[in-house]
């Protein structure tokens, strides 16, 4: 037998990931760091499985399984993490180095990066690339990779998970989990929307990203914490009327339980407005204030406007009106008047005459009032000729 000091003798975490493999591993198997080989033999041993593809980041590691594991169905490739895989697997296995490097061993059999969890964290946010619908991955990791993390990547990847066995050995707990794409996934790459990630959460919705057409998208959700009803239908609803008036992210899909929109990179209107010049902020607060006064025409009251500080995203000179959750029509909407407010609050106006900016308050009260009273044009006008 060929001996190799690259190659990872099977320990207990190996032997009993292998039992775990003979009993899920189906169709197509990826065996990432394959070591000395032992996941990929079980995998191959399986009538289940048709063929398997066994990859290391050690060359040596490679050259030595080439040497010594020879099976039909196995297929050995030097490769760091996905670099070099093509295609969609049924099965990927990864028993990974999990250990935090602060034991200064430089192994890369045993150790996952400074904290422990990086090469598992880097696992996992491109292996649903390579995952077929309905394909699993068998995983180890052990309590001092720190379990909430890894399970903090798994969501934010969309995956599904279930433990199927800890094991106290010496002086660390070893887990084995088998993580399947979460159904929102499914649809969404279904739909051809790749490298799906969580972005963040608010009260009603939840927030991803992902690539459709080459495109940086967002796709909004319900956060399954909320008891409101119907908010995502109400969202996308708006947005399809206000895009016709070119206000708001680009909706591009629709379904009962997402929408995907254009994805709008920029600052939030404070942090803009701290940044820009004079003559900048003038443009865009009145750009904003013509959107508004849209809304206040169809009818719509978005709400939230007299401290939008989450809800105007300035994106390449534009300011894009977002998060349409809590919109209704009104025979009385808000907008414009909501938006005054804001502008004369103190903390924006510290800012503003930071700028040499003076927006004189009592004259934006008045002449807020005689819009309200009168929605049209030549209030507005009398409004934006104070900015
Ligand atoms: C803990 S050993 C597991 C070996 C074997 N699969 C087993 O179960 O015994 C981890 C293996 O992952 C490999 N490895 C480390 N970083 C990697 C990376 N970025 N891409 C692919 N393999 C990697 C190591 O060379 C090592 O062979």
């Amino acid at each position: 037998m060929v001996s190799c000091k690259s190659v990872y003798e099977p320990r207990e975490d190996s032997t009993m990931l292998e039992t775990w493999v003979k009993k899920y591993a189906k169709g197509r198997v990826l065996d990432v760091g394959t070591g000395s080989g032992i996941q990929a033999i079980a995998a191959a041993q399986s009538n289940n499985v048709k063929s398997v593809l066994a990859t290391d980041v050690q060359k040596e590691v490679i050259d030595y399984c080439k040497k010594c594991v020879k099976n039909k169905k196995i297929r050995f490739l030097q490769s760091d993490l996905f670099k070099r895989i093509k295609g969609k697997f049924d099965t990927i296995i990864f028993n990974p180095p999990y250990l935090p490097q602060d034991l200064q061993l430089k192994d890369l059999t045993i150790e996952g990066g400074k904290k422990g969890y990086e090469v598992i964290e880097q696992f996992l946010s491109e292996a649903s690339n390579f995952l077929n619908p309905n394909g699993l991955i068998l995983m180890v990791f052990s309590s001092l990779t720190k379990k909430e993390k890894v399970e903090e990547f798994i969501k934010n990847n969309i995956f599904d998970f279930e433990e199927l066995e800890k094991q106290h050995i010496f002086f660390e707990d070893i887990y084995f989990y088998l993580l399947r794409k979460n159904e929102l996934l499914k649809k969404l790459e279904n739909e051809k929307i790749t490298n799906v990630k969580y972005l963040t959460k608010g009260h009603r919705g939840l927030l991803y990203i992902g690539l459709y057409k080459n495109k940086k998208i967002a796709v909004k959700t319900k956060n399954p914490k909320s008891t409101a009803f119907g908010r995502i239908e109400n969202e996308a609803k708006w947005l399809k009327i206000l895009n016709k008036h070119k206000i708001g992210p680009k909706l591009l899909l629709i379904d009962k339980d997402y929408f995907v929109y254009d994805y709008i990179g920029g600052n939030f209107i404070i942090d803009y407005i701290k940044k820009s010049n004079k003559n900048n902020i003038k443009k865009i607060i009145k750009k904003i204030f013509n959107q508004l006064f849209v809304l206040d025409k169809l009818k719509i009251d978005k709400e939230e406007m007299h401290r939008p500080l989450k809800h105007i995203i300035m994106s390449k000179n534009k300011p894009f009106l977002i998060d349409f959750e809590r919109s209704r029509y009104s025979p009385n909407p808000k907008n414009v008047t909501q938006f005054c407010q804001f502008l004369i609050n103190s903390r924006l106006n510290q800012i503003l005459k930071s700028k040499k900016m003076h927006i004189n308050k009592q004259k934006i009260i008045n002449l807020a009032k005689v819009y309200k009273n009168n929605k049209n044009k030549v209030n507005l006008d009398k409004i934006l000729k104070q900015i």
